[in-house]
């Protein structure tokens, strides 16, 4: 049964098993069906709206594709500056005015907490493409869809997550999705950007394996996954600080063929340095496969929650 209609998407932390399960196997079904079709109709007429206040290339265009994919359009902007929050609109206004046109939301913003603020206004369902250093749900399915994919299975799978895990949103998103399957979860960052001890408390205290260590050539002996992550440079208030650790991790493809050849290795992207090319023809590379499903994920959020499947 179809739990998510008219509901929005704002936290990973929303999520049900059944409903997680539910998203996962309707992803896979508009894959299937994409194999023997350009597109289909399900959401003919339909229009979204990709309300995009900070930078994006995958999850703005792959929105874009998923809605077209769907028999749907589009409408929305790439930066705030070429609307009116230049002239200071605030942002209830903008999703105000924007509801007024649209049946669904997506929208990325700088502020922790936009998305919620989006979704109390707005009579239509907001799709969260990332607020601030907060949640980014649907990044986190379209992960779970491809740690699914490439593995056969979720449950069980020891995941190392690398990188800024402080500000990552991605990495947020996620364990809260993680928790869902017995995952064991090894959380590798610099001292300073280690994943908030709310969040780590909360897991551990639900039943989650959780360890944290700085050392990511001992993590990665007995990881499944890679989940690495960019420092996030935006969300500095020091450049200094960020200079001392942007290079923090570095995934070779030494490490990988030396430490663990088996290991499957996901990135959100974009990459800055964190894994250097020559990993990306190891076939556990899977970082560009996992940006496609990010098409499939999102038609599947799309057609659940405006209830076109039941
Ligand atoms: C991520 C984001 O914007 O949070 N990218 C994405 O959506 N694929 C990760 C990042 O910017 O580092």
């Amino acid at each position: 049964m179809n739990t998510l209609k008219g509901q929005d998407i704002l936290d990973g932390s929303q999520f049900s098993r059944d409903q997680l399960d539910l998203i996962m196997n309707v992803a896979e079904d508009f894959k299937r069906r994409l194999e023997n079709s350009k597109g289909l109709d399900l959401l003919k007429g339909y229009v979204l709206a990709a309300l995009f206040f900070e930078p994006s290339t995958r999850t703005r265009l792959s929105f874009e594709t998923a809605i077209h994919r769907l028999g749907g359009s589009v409408i929305g902007f790439s930066s705030a500056e070429s609307t009116s929050v230049a002239k200071g609109e605030t942002l209830e206004d903008t999703i105000r005015t924007v509801d007024q046109y649209v049946d669904l939301i997506a929208m990325r913003h700088p502020a922790i907490g936009s998305a919620v603020r989006a979704a109390q206004i707005a009579e239509h369902p907001v799709l969260n493409g990332g607020d601030g250093a907060g949640q980014h749900p649907t990044q986190a399915l379209l992960d779970l869809y491809t740690i699914r994919a490439e593995r056969g299975k979720v449950d069980g799978t020891t995941i190392v997550l690398c990188g800024d895990l402080k500000n990552g949103r991605t990495v947020h998103s996620g364990v809260e999705i993680y928790k869902h399957y017995q995952c064991k979860l090894v959380f590798v960052a610099p001292e300073q950007l280690r994943m908030p001890s709310e969040v780590t408390e909360k897991l551990i205290a639900q039943g989650i394996t959780v360890e944290e260590t700085t050392d990511l050539p001992a993590a990665l002996k007995k990881a499944d996954v890679l989940y690495m992550t960019r420092i996030q440079k935006e969300r500095f208030t020091d450049p200094e600080e960020y200079e001392r650790l942007k290079d923090s991790y570095i995934l070779t493809r030494e490490m990988v063929e030396t430490i663990n050849p088996r290991l499957i290795v996901l990135h959100p992207l974009p990459r800055v340095n964190e894994i250097t090319t020559d990993v990306d023809n190891l076939a556990g590379a899977a970082y560009f496969r996992q940006a496609r499903n990010g098409v499939f994920t999102r038609m599947a959020l799309l057609a659940l929650v405006s209830g076109k499947i039941s």
